[in-house]
């Protein structure tokens, strides 16, 4: 950390001084790399909120971080996991700040996955309305995704994601190396996200990934560099020019609408995020086949990579879902607009989709007829 360029950064460019950058460097273990991350909190004190599970892991690294750079540290342990992206669990951030008189000038520092990063964003969006953050993200999902763009939020059971605030972090602070005790499962979860860029976007990075999954899933240290940092790149771009979801955003959505009802509806903790996302993509990518809207080369090239990275593109033989409770679930995704759904389609050539409401119905629930009749061991 100390030595010169052992990190990258790239900035996310907001209106009226929100800029903020994103670090994506290994090591972060000296004096330097203290002052670092406490150059972006603002007051004295910084309450560092981690789960069960990564606190035995990093807590102690991060909390000595903050201290080099001067910061007094509080710290919250919360239990891991996505059934506990709730009120409830929120509740508990917002007890332990008012319990330690922290206050508007105190910085809330979000060290784990997408789950503590939206929910710790959402409490820092509300506490007090509204004090600074940080993400620390060390799972690939948060790196390349959750942790950028400022989307916070927690889950209700009639919806994933439904209670939360645009909030934009202070900074963002990746190590790659702490991806070397994520999980071979949660691995190929983010690179979901990493895929989706390539097929929305950035036709480079899905040429890329073809040619480069077996190291990205070996974690080797430039690879996933490399992907991090293109990835933060694209989500970077599209946040700029879009950062309340008013259009272009909501393409960072491809895979979502389908990959939300399966998450809804088989239970939260079932599916991880990513891998109801593949499977969404795959469902996207088939509708968009179903209605000529892309080559089936590029159907088949979509599946082979989602298979390559060891995520699943079809629902497995016990599947609770069906077509009523996709419908139902897809009737309330946010992108729905005065009852119309809205769903990110691939259409053109590689790299391009739309984000569009005049799509065929029949191809949609055909599809998802041809998920659930494979799910139910019934071949379509
Ligand atoms: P997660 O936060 O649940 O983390 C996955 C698992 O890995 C957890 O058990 C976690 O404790 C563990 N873990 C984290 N870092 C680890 C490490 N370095 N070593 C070992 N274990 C580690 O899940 P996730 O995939 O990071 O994030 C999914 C969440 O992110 C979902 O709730 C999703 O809705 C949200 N999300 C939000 C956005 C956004 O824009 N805000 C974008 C994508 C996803
Ligand atoms: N993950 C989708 C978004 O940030 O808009």
């Amino acid at each position: 950390m100390s030595k010169e360029n052992n990190y990258d950064i790239v900035k996310v460019d907001l209106s009226e001084g929100r800029d903020y950058p994103i670090y994506i460097g290994t090591g972060y273990d000296d004096d330097q790399a203290g002052k670092l991350l406490a150059s972006h909190i603002d007051g004295r004190d910084a309450l560092l909120i981690t789960n069960d599970r990564i606190s035995p892991m990093y807590l102690a690294k991060y909390e000595s971080l903050l201290k080099l750079g001067g910061k007094q540290v509080h710290t919250l342990i919360l239990p891991d996991g996505e059934e506990h992206k709730t009120m409830e669990i929120l509740q508990r951030i917002l007890d332990k700040a008012l319990t330690e008189k922290l206050d508007r000038k105190c910085t809330f520092v979000a060290l784990g996955g997408g789950v503590i990063g939206d929910m710790v964003g959402f409490a820092a969006a509300i506490y007090q309305r509204g004090v600074h953050f940080v993400q620390i993200p060390t799972t690939v999902m948060a790196m390349v995704d959750s942790s950028v763009g400022g989307k916070t939020g927690v889950n209700h059971p009639l919806g994933k994601n439904m209670i939360g605030a645009f909030h934009q972090p202070q900074c963002v602070f990746i190590d790659t190396d702490t991806l070397q005790t994520l999980p071979d499962r949660e691995l190929a979860s983010g690179i979901s996200e990493i895929i989706k860029y390539g097929l929305i976007r950035d036709a480079d990075l899905f040429h890329w990934l073809e040619d480069n999954m077996d190291q990205l899933l070996a974690r080797d240290a430039t690879a996933m560099r490399y992907a991090v940092k293109r990835s933060c790149e694209n989500k970077a771009e599209v946040v700029k020019a879009d950062e309340k979801e008013a259009g272009v955003r909501a393409t960072l959505n491809l895979g979502h609408t389908f990959g939300h009802a399966i998450e809804s509806g088989s239970g939260y903790g079932t599916w991880l995020h990513g891998e109801a996302v593949a499977i969404g993509t795959a469902m996207a990518a088939t509708m968009s086949a179903r209605m000529q809207w892309i080559e089936n080369d590029l159907l088949q090239r979509t599946y082979r990579l989602l298979e390559k990275a060891k995520l699943p593109v079809e629902l497995p033989l016990d599947s609770p879902m069906d077509q009523a409770t996709f419908l139902k679930y897809m009737a309330a995704d946010k992108k729905v607009a005065n009852g119309q759904l809205r769903l990110i389609l691939l259409k053109g050539p590689l790299g391009n989709c739309v984000f569009t409401g005049d799509f065929d119905q029949e191809a949609m629930v055909a599809t998802i007829d041809d998920f659930v009749a494979e799910c139910q061991g019934v071949k379509a």
